[in-house]
């Protein structure tokens, strides 16, 4: 019997992470595996460490650097840690989707800025203004749940953005103002659709759910299933979660490729179990 750990952020306080590795974890069992649910600081990562490990694990947490020990152990890691990694941080997701062609919002990467300094009077910024002019979006490197996607609307909140993330990766987009408030989510599992949900949100320019969207299930038209799946091969994801905007004629572009999805509301607007397929996937990667 194979045995498995299924690895969360023991940090986060929400009970959406440890459901998540909940749904993986009963998907392992029912498919006949071993499992444990683990904390990611319960695993110690002592470099000496020679502790029992498992044949497989399922990392559902950003803990990169969990990912790159366990591998060096010789353990399996989905998604891999240097996916996981890529997708991270958007701006090096969107370099790599955009080496691919794919059509997404104009994006322009921010440049590293010390944090104990300023390019206020570069005319870097008003390059910008010029160039996306408002109201544009600006979106960190590193952020969920939409919490760290900003529409700017004018100049005053613009630079007063940009000021407060120096030291901080980010990009500045194009605003899709055909897309406002809604998208599409499409979970895809080595290379083939699973399950698809459109959002929507009546309050805010971002549909995310834990944001006040609602979703409802979707019939993805043909355009939008390649652009999903490009996304995901793009990024090399074989777990993915791929967010689609509406253009202006309702053409798909890339949002944004999520390396460690969550599940659970999909689950619920589609009665779809993604994690059966996770599971499913891995063990025939593994024979
Ligand atoms: N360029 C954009 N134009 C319009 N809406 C956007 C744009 N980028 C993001 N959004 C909205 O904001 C939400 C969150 O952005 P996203 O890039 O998916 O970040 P997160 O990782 O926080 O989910 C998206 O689901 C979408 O509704
Ligand atoms: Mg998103």
């Amino acid at each position: 019997m194979k045995t498995c750990w299924v690895i969360y952020n023991g940090s986060l306080v929400s009970d959406k992470f440890a459901d998540q590795a909940q749904l993986v974890a009963e998907a392992a069992e029912r498919a006949g595996v071993q499992t444990y649910i683990m904390k990611n600081y319960e695993i110690l990562m002592d470099l000496k460490n020679d502790a029992a490990l498992p044949d497989f694990a399922v990392l559902l947490d950003k803990d990169i650097l969990l990912g790159y020990f366990l591998k060096s152990h010789g353990i399996p890691v989905y998604n891999d840690p240097a996916i996981i990694d890529l997708c991270d941080n958007k701006a090096t997701q969107y370099i790599r989707l955009a080496a691919r062609g794919l059509p997404m919002p104009r994006t322009i990467v921010a440049p590293k800025v010390y944090p104990n300094f300023s390019i206020l009077e570069s005319g870097y910024f008003e390059r910008i203004i010029e160039e996306l002019k408002f109201p544009m979006i600006i979106k960190e490197g590193h952020g969920s749940f939409g919490m760290k996607v900003y529409l700017i609307e004018d100049e005053a909140a613009f630079y007063e953005k940009v000021e407060s993330l120096r030291g901080v990766d980010f990009v500045f987009q194009e605003f899709i103002a055909s897309s406002r408030g809604r998208d599409i989510r499409v979970n895809i599992v080595g290379g083939e659709i699973v399950a698809s949900m459109y959002r929507h949100s009546e309050t805010d320019f971002r549909a995310n759910i834990t944001n006040g969207g609602k979703a409802s299930p979707i019939d993805l038209t043909e355009t939008q299933k390649r652009l999903a799946l490009d996304a995901a091969d793009a990024v090399g994801a074989v777990f993915a979660g791929v967010d689609l905007l509406f253009g202006t004629d309702e053409e798909p572009l890339v949002c944004e490729v999520n390396a460690a999805a969550h599940i659970r509301n999909i689950l619920n607007v589609t009665g779809i179990n993604v994690a059966d397929a996770m599971i499913a996937y891995i063990l025939e990667d593994l024979r």
